[in-house]
C-alpha cells in the first residue's frame, strides 16, 4: 500500500547551534520566534520534522563542520520528509553557493530574518509535501532589527546570555563578521534590562551581556558602563559578565564599574590578535602594541584582581617569523590568564582577502599556533597555582565532566573549579566557598567550606 507522506500536526524542530555565544543566544531567539507560531521542539534529531543548524563563518574550520553535518544529512532525507534550514553566518554568507552546493538545504536565513522562519519553514513543508525542490531564502541584513520585543526561549542553566547590540563597524581586516552580521546597532536599554530582570526571576544567577564591541554601546545618553551597573543592580543577580570589548576604546568610567561593583566579574576578555605593530596595522586593529600594554597596565592598577583573557591569531598574512615573536614577547609580558589562539583563515570577501596574500605556509601557521599554546599553558599554569591556600567563590554549574562526585563552578575570573561533593548536593546556581588545594592549567581544585547556615 502507498502511505502518503502527512504534514505532522505539529511540526518538531531540531536546532543545532555552532560557534560563539551569540549564536546560542540567537537559537533561543528562534526557539522563541517558533514556539509562538505553535512548533514545538526536540533533542533527538531522529525525530525531528525540521533541522535547523545556527552557523558560524570565523574559520574555515567552522565551515566544514557544517557541512560534514549536512551531508549527513543527505541520506537521512532520502528516507523521510524532512525540512533543512541553514542559518546564522554560513547562510548570509554563503547564500548565493550554498543552495547549489548543497541542494538538500530547504531554508535559509541570515541573523537579521529570524522573524520570517515560520513561514519560511512552513512554505518548506507545503511545497514539500508537493513535491517541488525550491528553495526559500531571506538573507537580507537589516540596520534596525534587534528583536527588542523577543523573549528568548533560554536553555536551562546558571547563564543567560543577554545581546545588547547586534553587528559590527569595525571591519577588522580578517574578520567576515561585518558582512554577516551587518551594521552595529544598540538596544534600548529598556528592553535589557527588562530581560536582565526575568532572568533574575526565572533564577539566573549570572547574566552575560554580548556584543561584537560593548564598548561601542550607545543608545540615547546610555554607554555601556552605564547599562552594566543597571544590569549588575537588578535584584536576584549575582554575576554579570560581558564580552566583548575592544582595546581600541575601553572607557575609564566602565573600568571602575568592573573594578568596584561586587556582582561584576573580574575577568576582562581582550582580544590583542598580535604582538606586531605592522600586523595589527594591516589588520585594522587600531591600536598599537603599546597602547595595548598601557591599558593592560591601567586595568591592573586599577585592581590586581582582574583576570585578562584575550584572542590571538598567528600567521596572518605576510606575518614574519619577528614579527611573530613580538607576539611572543607580548604574551610573555601580559602574562594572561587564558587565551584562545587561531590560526588566521582567510575569509572570502573580508578586507585581508582583498588586500593581501594569505601567504603564511599552513605548516608554520601551525608551529606558530602550537608554540603559543604551550607558552601559554605554561603561563596559565602558573597564575592557577597562584589561587593555592586561598580560598574563591564558585558560582556552581553541575557535575564535573569526569565524575557526578565531583562538583563543578566557574570563579569570579572565569577559571573552572571541581571539588569532591562527599555526598552533600550541591545545585547548580549555589555560590561555594572553596578551598583551593591543587591546580593544573586549565582547573582549580579545592574542598567546598561549610557554609554559613541561614537565621
Ligand atoms: N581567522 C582566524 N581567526 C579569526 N578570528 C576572527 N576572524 C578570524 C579569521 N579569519 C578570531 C579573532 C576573534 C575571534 C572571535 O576569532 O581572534 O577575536
Ligand atoms: Fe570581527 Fe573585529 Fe568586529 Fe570582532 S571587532 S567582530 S574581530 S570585525
Amino acid at each position: 500500500m502507498h502511505v502518503m507522506s502527512q504534514k505532522p500536526a505539529v511540526p518538531l524542530v531540531h536546532i543545532e547551534t555552532f560557534g560563539c555565544q551569540m549564536n546560542e543566544y540567537d537559537s533561543e531567539l528562534v526557539r522563541s520566534l517558533l514556539k509562538r507560531e505553535g512548533f514545538q521542539f526536540t533533542e533527538d534529531r531522529e525525530c525531528a520534522d525540521v533541522i535547523l543548524m545556527n552557523t558560524c563563518a570565523i574559520r574555515e574550520n567552522a565551515h566544514n563542520k557544517v557541512f560534514t553535518h549536512l551531508s549527513d544529512l543527505r541520506s537521512v532525507k532520502k528516507h523521510r520528509p524532512l525540512v533543512v534550514g541553514v542559518l546564522g553566518c554560513m547562510a548570509q554568507n554563503l547564500k548565493a553557493e550554498l543552495p547549489e552546493k548543497e541542494p538538500i538545504v530547504d531554508v535559509l536565513a541570515g541573523p537579521d530574518s529570524y522573524r520570517q522562519l515560520p513561514q519560511l519553514i512552513t512554505n518548506a513543508m507545503t511545497l514539500q509535501e508537493q513535491g517541488v525542490d525550491q528553495k526559500r531564502l531571506a538573507v537580507e541584513l537589516s540596520e534596525y532589527e534587534t528583536y527588542d520585543d523577543i523573549v528568548p526561549e533560554r536553555n536551562d542553566g546558571v547563564n543567560a546570555w543577554i545581546a545588547i547590540m547586534r553587528g559590527c563597524d569595525n571591519f577588522c581586516s580578517f574578520c567576515v563578521v561585518p558582512y554577516t552580521r551587518g551594521r552595529e546597532r544598540s538596544r534600548n536599554p529598556k528592553g535589557i534590562l527588562e530581560e536582565a530582570r526575568l532572568c533574575a526571576e526565572q533564577g539566573f544567577k549570572q547574566v552575560t551581556l554580548l556584543g561584537q564591541n560593548v564598548n561601542s554601546y550607545s543608545y540615547d545618553t546610555w554607554d555601556f558602563a552605564r547599562l552594566l551597573l543597571e544590569v549588575a543592580d537588578v535584584p536576584g543577580l549575582e554575576r554579570v559578565r560581558f564580552t566583548s570589548p575592544h582595546p581600541k576604546d575601553f572607557p575609564v568610567d566602565l573600568l571602575k564599574a568592573v573594578s568596584s561593583h561586587p556582582n561584576i566579574c573580574k575577568h576582562i576578555h581582550l582580544p590583542v590578535q598580535s604582538g606586531n605593530d605592522r600586523v595589527l596595522e594591516m589588520m585594522n586593529r587600531t591600536y598599537t602594541c603599546s597602547e595595548y600594554l598601557s591599558l593592560v597596565d591601567r586595568i591592573r592598577t586599577m585592581n590586581t584582581q582582574i583576570a585578562l583573557t584575550t584572542d590571538i591569531i598567528a600567521g596572518f598574512c605576510s606575518e614574519t617569523d619577528e614579527e611573530f615573536s613580538d607576539t611572543i614577547r607580548l604574551v610573555e609580558t601580559v602574562r594572561f590568564h587564558s587565551a584562545f589562539i587561531f590560526k588566521y583563515s582567510e575569509r572570502k570577501n573580508t578586507i585581508a582577502a582583498r588586500k593581501y596574500r594569505d601567504d603564511v605556509p599552513e605548516a608554520v601557521k601551525s608551529e606558530r599556533v602550537t608554540a603559543l599554546v604551550d607558552l601559554q599553558r605554561k603561563i596559565s599554569f602558573d597564575r592557577n597555582r597562584e589561587y593555592v591556600g586561598s580560598v574563591v567563590n564558585v558560582l556552581v554549574e553541575g557535575n564535573s565532566k569526569r565524575s557526578s562526585d565531583q562538583g563543578m563552578g566557574k570563579t569570579d575570573g572565569n577559571i573552572t573549579a571541581v571539588w569532591e561533593k562527599n555526598g552533600t548536593s550541591v545545585r547548580p546556581g549555589d555560590m561555594v566557598p572553596l578551598s583551593i588545594y591543587d591546580s593544573s592549567a586549565s582547573t582549580l581544585y579545592g574542598i567546598a567550606q561549610p557554609q554559613p547556615s541561614s537565621p
